[in-house]
């Protein structure tokens, strides 16, 4: 069943996803060479403590960690390790999901560490490009195809590869709520989007083939060919004035939108220099 959210709930997801991006951008700031996954996510389980969350995902379907972090290869679940240092020239993509009040949170960054080949950073910088597409497909009266024809588009026209068994979700009381909310079309097709349906967006792309394969931990998931792969997730709801990422104060007390999100208040990052993370999401605004 999909559900649609209204303003009392909407503001436990914001305060949830709120707690998530200000972690998150604890945890991209931290990945250093030197630093080991299992120290990001003690700074996630500590950030997300702090501002009275609740973990997401230590215990979901048995997961023993609280963030996911994926280096290089590796596309998404990737499980935190005292013995996984991070080196020069690795990226890693951090997702973390949070609880308030039992409504949840959940989003997804790409840190660059130290300095990449430039084709590496183009999948990271195009990643985010496509969750910026894919947000701004969420239209009232449109369709969740359009969501994935948006990021799709933006590998096609960069020739990287869309990850298909992994996809977005709804997202509320649960983590994971319907629908699913593939990376790729068509537009037109999949359940109609309505006001305050709430969608977690999560663009996984490769820089060589599609392909993935599930590591025997039965958790991480890697490109088949070996070559990198990037991620960016957002939770967005669907309002009659447009889509609005929530987690950045947008959503307030007063119901208001404070603005219709677009590619501007979105910028594209940069190519990150030596040291810099992948992207930044605006925290300055909370
Ligand atoms: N954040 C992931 C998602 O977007 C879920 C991670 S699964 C978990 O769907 F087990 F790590 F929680
Ligand atoms: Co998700």
């Amino acid at each position: 069943m999909i559900t649609c959210k209204g303003r009392t709930e909407l503001l436990k997801m914001e305060r949830a996803t709120w707690i998530v991006q200000q972690a998150l951008a604890e945890c991209v700031a931290a990945c250093r060479p030197g630093v080991t996954t299992e120290e990001i996510d003690r700074i996630a389980a500590d950030g997300i403590r702090k501002r009275g969350g609740r973990a997401a995902f230590p215990g979901y379907r048995g997961y023993p960690k609280t963030i996911c972090a994926s280096v290089n290869d590796e596309v998404v679940h990737g499980i935190p390790s005292a013995k996984r240092k991070l080196r020069d020239g690795d990226i890693v993509g951090l997702d973390l999901g949070a609880v308030v009040d039992g409504y949840f949170g959940d989003a997804a960054r790409t840190a660059i560490v130290g300095e990449v080949p430039a084709d590496v950073a183009v999948l990271v910088r195009d990643t985010w490009r496509a969750l910026v597409a894919g947000v701004s497909a969420v239209r009232v009266g449109g369709r969740v195809g359009d969501i994935g024809a948006a990021v799709e588009a933006v590998a096609k026209e960069q020739g990287l590869g869309v990850v298909r068994e992994y996809v977005g979700h709804g997202i509320g009381t649960a983590l994971h709520e319907e629908p699913q909310v593939p990376n790729y079309g068509p537009a037109g097709k999949g359940e109609t989007i309505r006001e305050g349906m709430t969608l977690a967006i999560e663009p996984m792309f490769n820089l060589g083939t599609a392909r993935v394969r599930l590591a025997s931990d039965g958790w991480t998931v890697r490109t088949a060919d070996g070559k990198p792969s990037a991620h960016f997730e957002h939770t967005v709801v669907a309002t009659a004035s447009g889509p609005v990422v929530l987690g950045f104060g947008r959503y307030s007390a007063e119901g208001l939108v404070t603005g219709v999100p677009g590619e501007t208040e979105y910028p594209v990052p940069a190519a990150p220099q030596r040291g810099e993370p992948a992207a930044t999401t605006g925290e300055a605004r909370v």
